[in-house]
């Protein structure tokens, strides 16, 4: 526990995922895996995956901008969250899988192929932070080809939730206009803190 009184570490982790997999294998099941319901099962992945990436993304900034006990939880678990959404975005995959199995017509009514290509980059970059964000292997491959992957990946990935959410709030409905407000305010906040911090030169982590 830290003192937000919050799990912390590996217990978030575990504890994130079981809810992931709870809600989000669970309820489809519950429907036996209907279309609709693996349908719901996505899009619940996909907000899940959303909220903790966003965390992770705001870490650094928040305890800058405003060092707090959340704030300083928030860094303190970045890694951990990230796993977490990794583990989540995993969830997701499986669950298009299983869409895609029970009938490729639906599916490629739903898939357009430059989703394909782009959710593909975007789970090839969740997978390498991912194994990166163990020791050996971050040291494997340097600091700086680090800090490169992981801004690189943050930044597709930010891109990608915000064109997917994009293209469904053109199309109507207030949750996704909040998700891309959430995405929006996340991007300053990490904008004001880099060019507040000290080390503006640096690339902002
Ligand atoms: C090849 C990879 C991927 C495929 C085939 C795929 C497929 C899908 C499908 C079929 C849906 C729609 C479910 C529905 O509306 O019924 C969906 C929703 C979504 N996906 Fe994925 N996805 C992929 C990767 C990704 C990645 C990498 C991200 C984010 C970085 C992402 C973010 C989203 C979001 C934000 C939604 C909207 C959820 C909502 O309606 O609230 N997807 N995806």
């Amino acid at each position: 526990m830290s003192d937000t009184g919050f799990p912390s570490g590996w217990r978030f982790f575990w504890l994130s995922s079981a809810v992931v997999l709870v809600i989000g294998i669970g309820v489809p099941a519950a429907h036996g895996f209907e279309t609709d319901a693996l349908r719901w099962g996505i899009r619940f992945t996909a907000r899940s995956s959303a909220v903790l990436f966003l965390l992770a993304f705001v870490a650094s900034a928040m305890v800058r901008l405003f060092p707090s006990a959340p704030s300083r939880w928030l860094r303190a678990n970045r890694r951990h969250l990230g796993l977490a959404f990794a583990f989540s975005h995993g969830v997701h995959a499986g669950q298009i899988i299983a869409y895609a199995s029970q009938g490729p017509q639906q599916y490629a009514a739903a898939v357009t192929p430059d989703m394909i290509i782009a959710g593909s980059i975007g789970y090839a970059l969740i997978i390498l932070m991912a194994a990166t964000s163990f020791q050996r292997p971050a040291a494997m491959i340097g600091r700086s080809a680090w800090s490169i992957l992981h801004l690189a990946g943050i930044s597709w990935l930010w891109l990608q939730f915000v064109i997917a959410f994009g293209k469904r709030a053109a199309m109507g409905g207030p949750i996704y206009w909040f998700f891309l407000g959430l995405f929006a305010v996340a991007l300053a906040l990490r904008i004001v803190a880099w060019r507040r911090s000290a080390g503006q030169t640096s690339l902002p982590t």
